[in-house]
């Protein structure tokens, strides 16, 4: 009777073994690893990995930049497509068990499914998800839980820039991320140790035509305490980007430069020239006004002077000067003329005039105003330039 039971119990035991040989011989089919680890009664996407645990879920972030598009001082942002990689375990994904399936690739209609980290960019303006054909996310689960979720990215970022430098100005332009509902206790964030911050480009120079960056990429971790206590976790990368002169150059310097070079023409034409040396003036301190307004079409209404302005006062004042200085020759000359006419009147009478000062004592200070300014006007407006560009290009 014993005997019969333990045979029975044998062969039972050795129906079960092949049942479960069958199971396993029969490898399960990728849907039904899916199925079954995302199965809602199972796995609630709407709990954090970590939950349970005394522990923050750790999610690596990579950012691979695609372009950097417009830097815009009136707004102080900057625009940048970017595609943003986060990393995580989710040990409630683990298929090891199941499978020998190294990865899963999700669909992005099944990835809402699955537990995403909450990032979002603390100095976004603007942001937009691309979504041609269809949301341009990825979203990978390897065999021991490992969750790499990549989405594409266009982001307007806010830049508080310090334009006293400008056009000689460097800028540093952050990105911040940070985990908005999950406190430092749950989500931690961190870059990824290899490659954290990349600048995919298809040329040498990223397509960034005003700025150049003048150091490498900076990225940084922080945290940042709520107004309630809590403490959530972020990460900064840092650009440093500096302004590329060549535009200002032949835009704004060059033109100046030869708008108050122009001015000095009036030196050389003659002192009876009227129409000639006043139109030069006005015609000269008119450009250098409009070039100053175009120039602040393009910049925001800070209260400080900026290198700029600094180079378009200068600018017009030596314009202004030059037009001064034909103002007091003409005065001179005038003088002359009301000289030579009285001489000429006591001529006629038969008096002399040896008590009168010589008639070309003011026609000659008039010609040596002009010649000495010949020489101080350019002098000091090259001491000018030595002054202003020592001073700002090594700052
Ligand atoms: C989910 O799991 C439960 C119990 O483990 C099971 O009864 C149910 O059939 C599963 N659902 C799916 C869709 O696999
Ligand atoms: C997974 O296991 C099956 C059999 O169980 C085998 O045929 C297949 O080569 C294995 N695949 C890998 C990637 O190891
Ligand atoms: C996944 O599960 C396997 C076996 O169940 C275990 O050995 C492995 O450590 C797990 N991986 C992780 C990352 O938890």
């Amino acid at each position: 009777m014993q005997e019969e039971m333990k045979n029975k119990h044998h062969t039972s035991l050795t129906i079960i073994f092949l049942m479960v040989n069958l199971v396993c011989i029969q490898p399960m089919k990728r849907r039904d690893i899916l199925n079954t680890l995302l199965n809602t009664t199972e796995y609630d996407p709407r709990i954090a990995p970590d939950f349970e645990r005394n522990e923050a879920t750790r999610v690596h972030v990579q950012l691979s930049v695609i372009s950097i598009d417009s830097i815009n001082e009136v707004s102080m942002d900057y625009t940048l497509n970017a595609i943003l990689r986060q990393t995580w375990i989710d040990p409630r994904l683990n298929f090891s068990h199941l499978s020998n399936i190294s990865m899963l690739e999700l669909d992005h209609r099944r990835m809402s499914d699955v537990w995403l980290p909450d990032t979002f960019f603390r100095n976004e303006k603007t942001a937009t998800l691309h979504a041609i054909t269809v949301p341009n996310k990825l979203l990978h689960i390897t065999n021991d839980g490992r969750v790499r979720y990549s989405i594409r990215v266009s982001l307007t970022l806010s830049c508080t820039m310090d334009l006293r430098f400008f056009p000689m100005d460097d800028q540093i332009c952050s990105i911040l991320a940070e985990s908005y509902g999950y406190s430092i206790d749950n989500v931690h964030l961190m870059w990824e140790p290899k490659n954290s911050f990349i600048i995919q480009t298809t040329d040498d120079e990223y397509s960034l035509p005003q700025f150049y960056q003048h150091k490498p990429v900076e990225t940084l971790k922080y945290s940042i305490v709520n107004p309630s206590n809590v403490e959530f976790s972020g990460l900064q990368a840092k650009l440093y980007l500096r302004r590329n002169l060549g535009y200002y150059m032949s835009q704004v310097f060059i033109p100046s430069i030869l708008i108050v070079t122009l001015s000095w023409i009036s030196f050389w034409i003659h002192v009876d020239a009227v129409p000639a040396r006043v139109s030069l003036g006005v015609i000269c301190v008119l450009t250098m006004t409009t070039q100053s307004a175009g120039v602040r079409n393009f910049l925001p209404r800070v209260s400080y002077i900026k290198a700029i302005d600094v180079w378009m006062a200068f600018g017009l004042l030596f314009v202004f000067a030059a037009l001064l200085e034909y103002a007091y020759v003409n005065v001179q000359t005038r003088k002359h003329h009301k000289q030579v006419k009285k001489s000429e009147k006591k001529d006629k009478n038969g008096e002399t005039n040896d008590k009168e000062i010589c008639p070309e004592y003011f026609m000659e200070r008039a010609r040596r105003v002009d010649r000495i300014s010949r020489i101080v006007f350019p002098v000091s407006y090259i001491l000018f330039n030595i002054v202003f560009w020592s001073a700002y290009l090594s700052k």
